[in-house]
């Protein structure tokens, strides 16, 4: 397979699991990063021994870059993701697409116009436990879900926010704990029920971190067209960071789904489990409940690129989880309030 020339642009917190699943990928090879940040940008470039940029488009003209990895704040994600585009640049670009539904709808317009792939991060959906319970349910060995639950307990300290130029932030984070956090579990849950939202109702606010005026707290029952009903509950408020719990009660059996370990009990009693598999060299990168199944997905965005397979978390794909968030934030109306 020919080896990828690949970027990475915005060297901060989450781009570690971008470089180093690159570096494990025999599919791709890092040939430059980039960061507005110069002491970011010069410090990966040291550590993987390539070139670096402070501008990104001075990049994707100067470099014969076949895809770019986009760790960069939610406000620019469409914009970049169609500059490198037009030049005919692959893109992989982090969750979630952008801070609204028009931005990443053209972005995902303007890839199938150009021909180019267009993945988003969604690295959960890697996970040994959330493909188990995507296949059983799909099967139909646990007949129809009837109902389905979630909920995240994790803790954002104000340092968090406090040393961000752009969390905590409606204009460019977009939103709290509801578009950052919890958008892994409102997305493994709507992929696994595969439908379209009919109904929802939410309440979200900001309980306890009066340093941004973003929500840390949110909570809401959706209804789908195919008759799930689906109550979520996720905060960032917590005294830790607690695995994720789904739970999806169906006609022949209850589920529970949460990041390490899947369990299914069928209603005649039998038992069904499956626990996550370390990928090699991973361990210890990035943190447990991010979910570290980044280095999956990225080889497999480098098999969609070979023409191997489809590329599987395309824009298109991710445009489904990506609108029902943005139709959670329209139905609290908590943003509306502030960006006025
Ligand atoms: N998949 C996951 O589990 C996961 C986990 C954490 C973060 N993320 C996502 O990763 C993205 C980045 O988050 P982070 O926590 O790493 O943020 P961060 O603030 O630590 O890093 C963003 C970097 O982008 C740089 N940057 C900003 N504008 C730029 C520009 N125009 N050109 C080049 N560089 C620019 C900043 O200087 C910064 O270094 C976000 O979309 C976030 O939601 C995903």
């Amino acid at each position: 397979m020919k080896r990828f020339k690949v970027a990475v642009v915005g060297c901060g917190c989450i781009s570690i699991m971008h470089f180093a699943s690159i570096a494990m990928a025999e599919e791709c090879e890092l040939v430059c990063c980039c960061d507005v940040k110069e002491d970011r940008a010069r410090a990966c470039a040291e550590k993987y021994g390539v070139r670096y940029y402070t501008d990104y488009n001075e990049m994707f003209d100067k470099e014969q870059l076949d895809a770019v990895h986009l760790c960069l704040p939610h406000h620019i994600h469409s914009k970049v993701s169609i500059d490198a585009m037009e030049r005919g640049i692959n893109v992989l670009c982090e969750k979630p697409m952008d801070v609204n539904l028009e931005a990443a709808e053209r972005a995902v317009r303007r890839g199938e116009e150009l021909g180019v792939q267009y993945g988003i991060i969604s690295q959960c959906r890697y996970h040994d436990s959330s493909r188990f319970v995507k296949n059983r349910i799909s099967s139909g060995r646990l007949g129809k879900i009837i109902s389905a639950s979630s909920s995240l307990t994790w803790v954002r300290y104000d340092d968090y926010y406090a040393k961000s130029d752009w969390k905590g932030t409606w204009d460019k984070e977009g939103g709290g704990v509801v578009i950052n956090q919890a958008i892994h579990t409102l997305d493994l849950v709507r992929w696994i029920v595969d439908s379209e939202i009919d109904t929802l109702s939410v309440s979200m606010s900001n309980r306890a971190h009066p340093i941004v005026e973003v929500e840390d707290s949110c909570e809401g029952l959706i209804t789908f067209k195919n008759g799930v009903k689906y109550g979520f509950w996720c905060m960032n408020n917590y005294g830790c960071n607690e695995p994720i719990e789904i739970r999806f009660h169906c006609e022949l059996g209850d589920v529970k789904l949460s990041y390490n370990d899947a369990y299914i009990t069928y209603s005649d009693g039998t038992k069904e489990e499956a626990h996550n598999v370390e990928d090699e060299n991973c361990c210890g990168l990035g943190m447990d409940y991010w979910g570290i199944k980044h280095v999956r997905q990225i080889r497999q965005f480098y098999h969609a690129l070979a023409g191997l397979e489809p590329l599987e978390i395309s824009g298109r794909e991710a445009l489904k989880t990506h609108k029902m968030i943005m139709q959670i934030y329209d139905s609290a109306g908590m943003k509306a309030k502030f960006t006025k």
